[in-house]
């Protein structure tokens, strides 16, 4: 019996709400909106010329970023928030400080960094109390897993760092372990006073709750 082909109606492409949001809100000045969604972006579209790019990867309310961006002008930063508020607020905040440098962008930080950063472009990538995720059942959804971690490398410059900082220790010993799995990266020294690194909001409120800060520096290999 000859094979008979099935055929499928043509399908509409669909556009939830949320995406239609994204595409069609105006964008908030200070925001960074890349040029195109499904392809790796050039450093060109990233900053200009050959100033030294850092991304930090769930920027909250984006004290960190703010401090960084004043203490080195000749840098160039990005916040990869998800939550539209706080986008809006850092932008806000961040033109009221006069921060040319600072830019946010309202993004999954797993497909910024997977999907969009330009290989060999960034000079750091900080994570700095991300969400845990303490239950097993969700430890899938933490960031630090190793195919993270390869995008994370692929992203830096050759000497390039990763800093992780968290308040929750088994987490703290899942990024090791899964570094250490991961095998590509050289663990540098990290403590408090190694060198300028502001306070994240975060951070502030839960030292006042006495809680610690754990820290974890890899380099790139050049
Ligand atoms: C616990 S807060 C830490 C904020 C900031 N780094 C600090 O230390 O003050 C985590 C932030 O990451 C954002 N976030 C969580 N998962 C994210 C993701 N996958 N992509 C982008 N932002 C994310 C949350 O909305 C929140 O603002």
């Amino acid at each position: 019996m000859p094979f008979a082909r099935r055929q499928f109606p043509a399908r509409t492409p669909r556009v939830t709400p949320p995406q239609l949001h994204v595409l069609t809100r105006p964008p908030i000045p200070g925001e960074f909106v890349p040029p195109h969604y499904f392809r790796k972006l050039q450093r060109a579209e990233l900053c200009n010329g050959d100033r030294p790019i850092e991304i930090d990867l769930g920027t909250g309310d984006g004290g960190f970023l703010m401090d960084m961006a004043q203490h080195f002008p000749e840098r160039d930063f990005i916040g990869v928030e998800r939550l539209l508020g706080r986008v809006r607020k850092v932008c806000r905040k961040s033109r009221r400080r006069g921060l040319d440098n600072l830019r946010v962008l309202r993004l999954d930080s797993k497909y910024v960094v997977e999907w969009l950063l330009p290989e060999a472009s960034v000079s750091r990538i900080h994570l700095l109390c991300p969400d845990p995720w303490p239950k097993a059942r969700h430890h899938r959804r933490r960031l630090v897993q190793v195919p993270f971690l390869e995008a994370v490398r692929k992203a830096l410059i050759p000497g390039g760092e990763f800093l992780f900082m968290t308040d929750h220790e088994e987490y703290f010993e899942w990024g090791v372990e899964t570094v250490a799995e991961f095998g590509k990266f050289e663990r540098l020294e990290w403590t408090e006073d190694s060198f300028f690194y502001p306070k994240t909001d975060f951070q502030i409120q839960w030292e006042g709750e006495g809680k610690s800060m754990f820290r974890l520096r890899c380099r790139k290999a050049g």
